[in-house]
């Protein structure tokens, strides 16, 4: 069984949807072991008290620098036995030593269909109104490891989701959250802790 380690900063809908579907059965091999947070008081570790998870609180705001506080993260990874890293809806730039540390073992939950919207400066509800200032008609969302490379890494697993008139950045977040994110999230966790995805040529290949 794999432990995982889910990274958070805010409301954790995504890492609901990871405990949902834990208790469902439905995250092969993997287990939620803890949940950290760069933020005090992110609603995210109350989800996780009220399910028996472990909650750390590693404020981003009490380290100098990105190299200092991706060193003091890497140790709670260690003494915690990470397997596997999750981002959802972590929104901290982390230092490469953490991604090299744990090559193809951290993926990161985005809200738009990669390479649409992603990059240093789209995070939550900036990509959503991103794309509907293009006039995007389909937008998503996309599960991708994490390497050096700012939402570059290789895609794992990706989901369309349809963009309406009338729709706000709210309205749309909602929307990309509930028809995509919420499901491939815990599906690409499953995927990685059953060894069922593969890397080739800098490419990602699911084999189910
Ligand atoms: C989610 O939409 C996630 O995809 C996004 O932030 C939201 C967090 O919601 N992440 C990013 O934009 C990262 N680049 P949550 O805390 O309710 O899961």
């Amino acid at each position: 069984m794999k432990n995982i380690a889910v990274l958070v900063s805010g409301g954790g809908t995504n890492l609901q949807a990871l405990i949902d579907a834990e208790k469902r059965g439905e995250i092969e091999n993997g287990k939620i072991s803890c949940v950290i947070s760069s933020k005090e008081g992110a609603y995210a570790l109350q989800r996780a008290a009220e399910n028996g998870i472990k909650g750390i609180t590693l404020p981003r705001k009490n380290y100098s620098d990105s190299i200092e506080y991706s060193k003091a993260l890497l140790e709670i990874f260690k003494e915690e036995n990470a397997d596997v890293i999750v981002y959802a809806g972590f929104m901290t730039i982390l230092d490469e030593c953490v991604c090299k540390a744990y090559p193809y073992k951290m993926v990161n939950v985005h809200p738009a269909l990669i390479p649409s919207f992603c990059g240093k400066g789209y995070y939550g509800l900036r990509v959503h109104e991103e794309a509907l200032a293009r006039g995007v008609k389909v937008t998503g969302a996309t599960v991708h490891f994490v390497t050096e490379e700012c939402d570059g890494g290789p895609i794992i697993l990706q989901k369309a989701v349809e963009v309406k008139n009338g729709d706000t950045p709210e309205i749309l977040q909602r929307r990309v959250m509930e028809q995509a994110e919420w499901k491939i999230l815990p599906k690409a966790v499953s995927l990685l802790c059953a060894d069922k995805i593969e890397i080739r040529d800098g490419r990602a290949y699911v084999n189910e």
